[in-house]
């Protein structure tokens, strides 16, 4: 029997998953880092915290699995999209990780899209810049920090860092790389035009493979630290979004999936590469080799309720605490008892600005039609809610560009509510699948480890071996058509809000 490891950066902690090569988990662990927010909408992390957690997470899980190291097969990467982390001439962390959430370069969005022109620039990355995405960050800094971008010579995302800490390699793989936007999506590669006309040295880019492929092999001294054995091969694996794709199934046309992580993401499988004319989804390589994926990417679904738990469920976490469950749980089944729709309560989930379907970091959270009848059931409720109406946004675009939805699976740690689950359903009109699989993420990755080392022969065989569908939410007829009435109502609040959003933006930058 071959065991597979997955290793994923995720924004709140690092999981380190061990399967066998039927799926089957036998050993995860977490370890949990801070995220820094030096000013209002920034997202900072530091890289050695990653690491820190990375070893004791991946120790754990190989403690827990009661396997022999050797027995390991292969390792894969995941880990959060878009983040810069840049290494000077010794292999030094220059400044703290800039995150996929920090939504500081709005300005230098402008910049990239009016220097190379916004249809020259998209035509090479599918994609336009967007405050989360890697390139603008590079700009933010070169204008900000000039003494740090001087020291730069290696640009990472999050988890190729980790490649670099295990291996001493600076590899990355297309589906990551394509949310840099300077990569070119359709050839798979870099794009040296993109380069020369931000003028970002090509030599800072780190090799650039295909999601399975080796990238290199465990080092002695990050065996001794991690338990991992010397030699193991690491193959790129993916950026979370695809990799969670990939542990989810979403590897044939008309599978679609819905993740509920910090962030929300709808996300389906493309054979050939299209592009949403007005960049409101986003198109990358997916880690299948040679195909690709749309996706719509909402910054604060899973994030919103984790704001609700911290800010006003007090009571919840101390009742959860003394009977040892979930906080999640007390809030979700408060949700429960508050009617569909919230008796005219609707909340919009822009916590830090958004980005799919509105790329508008001025946008902010709202509670809308608050009457005294309303009490926390409903808040609570509406949270939820407003997160599902913010994805079917993202789903409707799918819809009118034509691709096919034949199933919706949903993920991600807010899918393990069954509450949350149903109103997903209800809001989107449409059947939601659930598969065996909880960790999706560092899952995906596992897998395409194994297909690097040769246990399966491709990533679709890999998925077929390991993945089943396991339940089935319907929607209820009733409540569906109420949602599509609330629906409309919350789909106008950001255009009928838009100048008031801007006008705050104004004062608070004043
Ligand atoms: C994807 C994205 C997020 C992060 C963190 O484009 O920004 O999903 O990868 O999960």
């Amino acid at each position: 029997m071959s065991y597979l490891a997955g290793i994923d950066i995720g924004t709140t902690g690092a999981r380190t998953l061990i399967i066998d090569e039927l799926g089957n988990v036998v050993g995860s662990a977490t370890s949990d880092y801070p995220m820094y927010t030096p000013q209002p909408l920034w997202a900072e992390q530091d890289p050695e915290d990653w690491w820190q957690a990375i070893i004791l997470a991946t120790r754990a899980a190989i403690e827990q699995a009661q396997i022999a190291p050797s027995a390991i097969t292969a390792v894969g990467l995941s880990g959060q999209m878009h983040g810069m982390v840049l290494l000077d001439e010794h292999g030094a962390v220059v400044r703290p990780c800039i995150m996929w959430n920090d939504q500081r370069t709005a300005q230098e969005c402008a910049w990239i899209m009016d220097t190379m022109g916004r249809e020259r620039f998209t035509a090479i990355t599918l994609n336009p810049a967007l405050p989360g995405f890697t390139a603008p960050k590079l700009i933010w800094m070169r204008t900000h920090e000039p003494a740090n971008y001087a020291r730069a010579r290696h640009l990472l995302l999050p988890k190729d860092y980790i490649r670099y800490r295990l291996t001493g390699e600076f590899a990355t793989e297309v589906s990551d790389a394509s949310g840099t936007v300077l990569l070119d999506v359709r050839r798979r590669a870099w794009s040296s035009k993109v380069l020369d006309a931000l003028e970002i040295p090509s030599s800072w880019m780190p090799r650039c493979v295909e999601s399975p492929e080796v990238t290199g092999i465990i080092s002695a001294e990050a065996a001794e630290l991690t338990g991992l054995p010397a030699g193991l091969p690491v193959v790129g694996g993916g950026g979370d979004q695809a990799a969670s794709a990939v542990g989810t199934g979403i590897v044939e046309p008309g599978l679609v999936s819905v993740t509920l992580g910090t962030s929300g993401v709808v996300f389906a499988y493309a054979d050939q590469p299209a592009r949403e004319p007005q960049g409101r989804l986003h198109t990358f390589c997916h880690a299948v080799p040679g195909k690709w994926h749309m996706m719509g990417v909402a910054l604060s679904s899973g994030g919103s309720l984790r704001w609700f738990r911290d800010t006003l469920g007090q009571p919840e976490k101390m009742v959860a605490g003394l009977s040892r469950v979930d906080p999640y749980e007390i809030l979700t089944a408060e949700a429960a008892t508050a009617p569909a729709g919230c008796e005219g309560l609707i909340y919009t989930p822009y916590l830090s600005g958004e980005r799919s379907p509105y790329p508008d970091p001025n946008v902010r959270g709202t509670f809308f039609g608050l009457t005294l009848r309303h009490d926390k059931r409903h808040l609570v409720r509406a949270v939820l809610e407003g997160v599902a109406y913010s994805l079917r946004d993202s789903l409707e675009l799918f819809r009118e560009l034509g691709i096919p939805i034949r199933e919706v699976r949903a993920g991600g740690g807010g899918a393990r509510s069954l509450v949350w689950r149903q109103i997903l359903a209800d809001v989107f009109g449409i059947e939601l699948t659930t598969v065996n699989v909880t960790d999706s993420t560092a899952f995906g990755a596992a897998l395409l480890a194994g297909v690097g080392s040769g246990v399966y022969t491709d990533v679709p065989e890999a998925c077929a071996a390991t993945i089943r569908i396991v339940d089935r939410t319907q929607p209820i007829a009733a409540v569906q058509a109420a949602y599509n009435s609330y629906y409309q109502v919350y789909h106008s609040l950001y255009s009928a809000l838009k100048p008031a959003y801007d006008q705050l933006a104004k004062i608070n930058e004043s």
